[in-house]
């Protein structure tokens, strides 16, 4: 058994870790990952003021099983008792720590003053933020951007008024509200704030490799790093990346690797959702482990075509068996899904 690393009051077992993406990261998706070694998940964000009215969408979004642990559930929203009923809940539900989305660009949330909007007054931020810890046990965390914009990078104002509220630590997407998913992701200044920061931080955006993710976690200096895109088009990507770190080699997925994912992803779709629903989902994520493989594009175009939950996994299984040794790993650094809430 190797040596955990200490991530705010958690051990965890490598610095590698799924990052929140609504639409994506919900309960099925999350064991997989954690089945597939990231080391911790977050839920996709979840409206506190939703959460007040208690809609069962809302609720059903919150949901999430033991093998998830550490699990953590991410909430947004601007008004502040509003926020800290939704920590009560979320802690109440048994959540091992709350993360308060600070870095969606939405027009529709930073409008009312929610998401990255919030950041850009670190005094009233402070505010909340204070309301929040106190009122739970719980870890309360947060996951912002750079700035607002290229003249506003305030990361670091944002950095000390959750440290002095006891927030326990700061995820950063490495780019501005302004940007949305635009140019890259900035590294260096990422790296300039943990050296500066009183709290653990966490980095993120566009590591696409194992490779990639190892040296941006090695060189900034950070606690640990989040994967979102990445992992849809490489789900081995955590297992491959703390192996890497270990100093262990690992080799390319083989096909029983992918057989063995589909089947583990088609049950737990299956436990979690209606037939129909179950279908829905499988179509994106196997759309997107394809992307790259010889015949996806014809695949891809199947895939959203069929309208029976078994054909398409057995579609799939065929479609992996045949293709996954031809594969060439260098679309691994296209752009992808250039959007999101956060
Ligand atoms: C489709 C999609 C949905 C997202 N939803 C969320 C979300 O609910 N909460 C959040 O904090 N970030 C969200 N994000 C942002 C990601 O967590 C991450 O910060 C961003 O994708 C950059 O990391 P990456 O380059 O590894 O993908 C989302 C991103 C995408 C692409």
């Amino acid at each position: 058994m190797s040596k955990k690393i200490p991530l705010g009051p958690f051990q965890i077992d490598h610095p590698f870790i799924l990052a929140p993406m609504a639409g994506i990261t919900n309960s099925p998706f999350r064991r997989l990952m954690r089945r597939m070694n990231s080391s911790l998940v977050v839920s996709e964000l979840v409206s506190a003021t939703g959460i007040e009215y208690m809609g069962q969408k809302t609720l059903d979004l919150l949901k999430f099983h033991d093998e998830e642990r550490i699990i953590g559930l991410q909430i947004f929203g601007e008004d502040e008792e509003h926020l800290v009923k939704a920590c009560r809940y979320v802690e109440k539900l048994g959540a091992d720590f709350v993360d308060l989305n600070l870095g969606c660009p939405v027009p529709k949330v930073v409008k009312k003053g929610a998401g990255s909007a919030m950041c850009r007054d670190p005094i009233n931020l402070g505010k909340i933020l204070t309301a929040m810890v106190k009122s739970v046990k719980i870890p309360v965390t947060i996951k912002i951007r750079t700035g607002w914009d290229e003249g506003s990078r305030n990361a670091l104002d944002v950095v000390r008024a959750a440290h002095d509220a006891g927030v326990a630590w700061v995820a950063i997407h490495g780019r501005t509200r302004a940007q949305g998913y635009s140019g890259e992701a900035d590294w260096e200044f990422i790296a300039d704030i943990k050296a500066k920061s009183p709290l653990p931080i966490i980095g993120n955006g566009d590591l696409n490799t194992a490779e990639t993710a190892v040296k941006r976690f090695r060189e900034s200096g950070v606690d640990a790093v989040l994967i979102g895109r990445g992992a849809l088009r490489n789900p081995f990507i955590f297992d491959q990346a703390a192996r890497l770190w270990r100093g262990e080699s690992f080799g390319k997925p083989m096909a029983q690797e992918y057989l063995d994912l589909l089947a583990t992803q088609q049950k737990l779709l299956a436990e979690t959702y209606p037939e129909r629903s179950a279908m829905i989902h499988a179509r994106k994520f196997l759309a997107w482990y394809s992307a790259g493989f010889p015949g996806c594009h014809e695949f891809r175009k199947k895939v959203f075509t069929i309208d029976n939950g078994d054909t398409l996994w057995l579609e799939a299984k065929e479609f992996f068996e045949k293709a996954v040794h031809l594969r060439d790993d260098r679309f691994l650094q296209e752009s992808f899904l250039m959007g999101g809430h956060g």
